[in-house]
């Protein structure tokens, strides 16, 4: 198994630039299905979760040409079958989005229950709940989820989502789409990756309004043709180039990012003294002196991103004073990655959904083990401020969702190599 091995203590300077979001790609790629023509995709990160997914798409029947190195050209036309290859969509989370994008161009899907990063219970239970209210009819077995037309066909309807759920939200989006009537998700998800897939497939020609807000209308529509895109930039990508400077100090200029999308995040660190300067599309970050402590709770969109919080309490591992850092999205996602970082001197003391943290003026290099993608990144901090050197192992969960991560902190100044065992 591959492996980085880190040599902390060195400043990050220079110029970064983020590449397309990964939670957008594996939604915006998956709905390409709904359409007939080409869709040429710009932005699209070359991260083991896309190939999985553009792999599992070429199965269906897809043709897919590269263009340039980050722009695809798309074509689902003669997409043949409902029934994508159960092995790879058991590799990734996402490919539970293959279930609305097939109902909605056969009326039917046959898709195996997704795997990827288990920090949590991840059930998707509102997911097949859009499913049924639209009419379908549900059989779920112990590892496989069939969708077919119930009694009354497939329509749209209203849905009140329970809980605020990106996935379920993506997945009716795109179920809904070639469905005839109207649908409108309630208590929908607002997070960036959802505004850009109901721009994708408003460009193809559906007929989405709403998406950012927390009710989406999705009006159907016959069908949807091909088209030009270009995926938004990586807001946690570019969160984790944010935190690993404000840990490690050091002068940055973060490029091609959506200001607003990372306000959530500089405010945060912001608050532990780190100084952001903002362009049109980019952002300067400057650390310098020790961090101070804060308090910070993961929310939904636009509230501090759940997929920051591991690489925030790095920050505060080594911030002045005690923090505090509630989840309030995945309960158990502190478990996946603060006893590596206890393993390297953090000061962590977890309370039901709330982890307790008291800075240490430093970290210690130590063997690590990523559990999942951004627990994974955490540790990659954690390396760089680290005295001595870091192991970080499983790093196939880290290339999941970072592209060239490794080339990419170099380039500012870190020492990091990739080993094969
Ligand atoms: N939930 C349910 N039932 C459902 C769906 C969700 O109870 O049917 C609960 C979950 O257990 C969780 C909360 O609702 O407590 C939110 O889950 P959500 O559905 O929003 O998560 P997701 O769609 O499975 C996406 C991202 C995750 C990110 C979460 C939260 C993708 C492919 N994944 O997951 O990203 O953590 O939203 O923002 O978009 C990552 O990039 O590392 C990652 C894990």
């Amino acid at each position: 198994m591959a492996r980085y091995v880190i040599t902390g203590g060195n400043r990050l300077e220079g110029t970064v630039t983020i590449s397309g979001a990964k939670n957008a790609a594996v939604a915006i790629l998956p709905a390409a299905i709904l359409v007939k023509g080409k869709c040429r995709v710009e932005n699209v990160p070359d991260i083991s979760d896309v190939r999985i997914m553009l792999r599992i798409l070429a199965d269906l029947g897809a043709k897919i040409e590269y263009e340039a190195p980050s722009t695809i050209i798309l074509d689902c036309t003669d997409i043949h079958s409902s029934c994508p290859n159960p092995e790879y969509v058991r590799k990734m989370r996402a490919s539970y989005y293959l279930m609305g994008a097939l109902l909605s161009r056969f009326h039917e899907a046959h898709v195996a229950l997704p795997g990827g990063c288990n920090f949590a219970a991840r059930p998707i239970d509102q997911h097949i709940k859009g499913f049924a209210a639209l009419g379908a009819d549900v059989d779920e077995t112990e590892d496989y989820v069939n969708l077919k037309p119930g009694p009354k066909g497939l329509q749209g309807a209203k849905i009140s989502l329970d809980v605020v759920s990106v996935g379920a939200t993506v997945n009716i989006i795109m179920a809904a789409c070639l469905l005839p009537g109207k649908t409108v998700i309630e208590n929908a998800a607002k997070e960036p990756h959802i505004v850009d897939l109901a721009n994708f497939l408003n460009t193809m020609g559906a007929h989405i309004s709403g998406a950012g807000t927390d009710t989406v209308k999705i009006y159907g529509v016959e069908e949807l043709k091909g088209g030009s895109y270009a995926i938004i930039p990586d807001q946690i990508e570019a969160g984790t180039y944010l935190a690993a400077v404000a840990a490690t100090g050091g002068n940055v200029l973060v490029q091609n990012i959506i200001p607003k999308h990372m306000e959530c995040i500089t405010s945060k660190l912001q608050e532990m003294g780190v100084q952001f300067i903002y362009y049109d599309d980019a952002v300067r970050v400057i650390s310098d002196g020790r961090l101070q402590h804060t308090t910070v709770k993961t929310r939904p969109y636009p509230g501090f991103p759940t997929d920051m919080q591991s690489q925030i309490c790095v920050c505060m591992s080594i911030a002045e004073g005690i923090s505090r850092l509630t989840e309030s999205v995945y309960e158990t996602r502190f478990f996946g990655y603060c006893t590596e970082l206890a393993s390297m001197g953090a000061d962590i003391l977890i309370s039901g959904k709330t982890a307790i943290i008291s800075g240490r003026e430093n970290l210690s290099g130590a063997v690590v083990r990523a559990h999942d993608l951004r627990a994974g990144a955490a540790l990659v901090i954690a390396g760089l401020v680290a005295q001595g050197a870091t192991e970080v192992e499983n790093i196939n969960f880290i290339e999941r969702g970072y592209e060239r991560l490794v080339e990419k902190m170099n380039a500012l100044g870190a020492d990091i190599k990739r080993l094969e065992k």
